[in-house]
């Protein structure tokens, strides 16, 4: 039995760093594990220009600790009223890595993200031409449409449409969790990839409502059915360099996930690769571990792959019920339970 794992240093390919007080708390923990992460932009006001983005990559450096090596890769918010020239520029100078596009109320501070998304497309003809990435938060948000079916009718009614329409434009379909998810990319072409949360590798929605609520397991997209979490198992554990590593933490304080209107999100960042690491030696994967992890990002994005290594070791590891950010209660992915591997740097 493998009790110890070393792999090239990873990436997160989706998380969430908010702003401020907070951001300078969370940042630890992904430069702890993670050599990159790419950052969305869904803070208050959006990151929706060069400018913000640049201001808002040097104040999470400002929070990276002494001796840390880390580096944020910024997206771009896209709205109704992106400016292409700007975003164009903003690739070209290496603020932007990426261009999230949010159907206008999906989640999290969506208000502001895209209400008809084939006004966006000359944004995407011209992101095609530059080769920029589009990363996709793929839901519909139509009220009469069901919370479990919305990445479906997602790939339905636009996903397909935007992959047949700009056939080169590189696509992430961010945090999939269906079966019909990992079908589309699998039966896309190169330019097609998506990220996998560690999260929806490990519950299916009954984590969220048996036994009464449960709010630590909610998040956007919502876990599904038990079939699709066993496709998304298969997916990220076999060894297609289409699905990589996104963790999309999303930190929010204890008080506001456990509230009469909680919020979504799952703060993965602090057991993050302890966390998929279960998922592959579970698997029988931990050889796939490092793609997964490690190489399959930066090939689609077309990044080298980090310097150094990281390692791993089988324990017994007992993740804290809460940690603190502002001094105030936050509670971690698998906080509270035992978990197989630790993180030894
Ligand atoms: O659960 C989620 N939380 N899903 C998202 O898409 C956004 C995120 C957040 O920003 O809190
Ligand atoms: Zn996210």
């Amino acid at each position: 039995m493998t009790d110890r794992l070393t792999i090239r240093r990873p990436d997160d390919w989706h998380l969430h760093f908010r702003d401020g007080a907070v951001m300078r708390d969370v940042v630890p923990y992904t430069a702890r594990q993670f050599g990159r992460a790419v950052v969305m932009p869904n803070l208050t006001p959006p990151v929706t220009t060069t400018a913000l983005a640049a201001a808002y990559r040097d104040r999470i450096l400002a929070a990276v600790p002494e001796g840390v090596s880390f580096t944020p890769l910024m997206t771009c918010y896209l709205t109704d009223t992106t400016d292409a020239d700007d975003l164009a520029r903003g690739a070209a100078d290496g603020v932007f890595t990426a261009a999230k596009m949010y159907p206008a109320n999906a989640t999290t501070n969506s208000a502001a993200g895209v209400s008809n998304i084939e006004n966006l497309y000359p944004v995407l003809a011209r992101m095609e031409a530059e080769d920029i990435v589009l990363c996709i938060h793929g839901e519909v948000t139509e009220a009469q449409i069901d919370v479990f079916d919305r990445e479906k009718e997602f790939i339905d009614r636009h996903l397909r449409a935007i992959v047949a329409t700009f056939p080169k434009l590189r696509v992430v379909f961010e945090h999939i969790t269906t079966s019909d998810a990992v079908d589309f990319v699998m039966e896309s072409g190169p330019q097609v990839a998506a990220t996998i949360t560690p999260q929806h590798l490990h519950i299916n929605r009954n984590a969220m409502l048996v036994g009464g609520i449960q709010p630590h397991n909610y998040c956007l997209p919502v876990a599904k059915r038990e079939s699709h979490r066993l496709a998304l198992r298969a997916a990220a554990t076999g060894g297609s360099g289409k699905f990589f590593l996104g963790t999309d933490s999303a930190p929010h304080l204890k008080r506001d996930k456990e509230s009469a209107c909680g919020c979504a999100g799952i703060f993965g960042a602090p057991y993050a690769l302890e966390s998929y690491l279960t998922v592959f030696d579970e698997e029988g994967a931990l050889d796939l571990f490092e793609g997964f992890a490690s190489l399959h990002g930066p090939a689609f994005y077309k990044l080298p792959v980090n310097e150094g290594e990281v390692t791993l070791e089988r324990a017994e590891v007992a993740v804290p019920p809460v940690l603190h950010v502002t001094g105030e209660e936050i509670v971690p992915w698998h906080g509270g339970a035992t978990i197989g591997w630790r993180f030894v740097g």
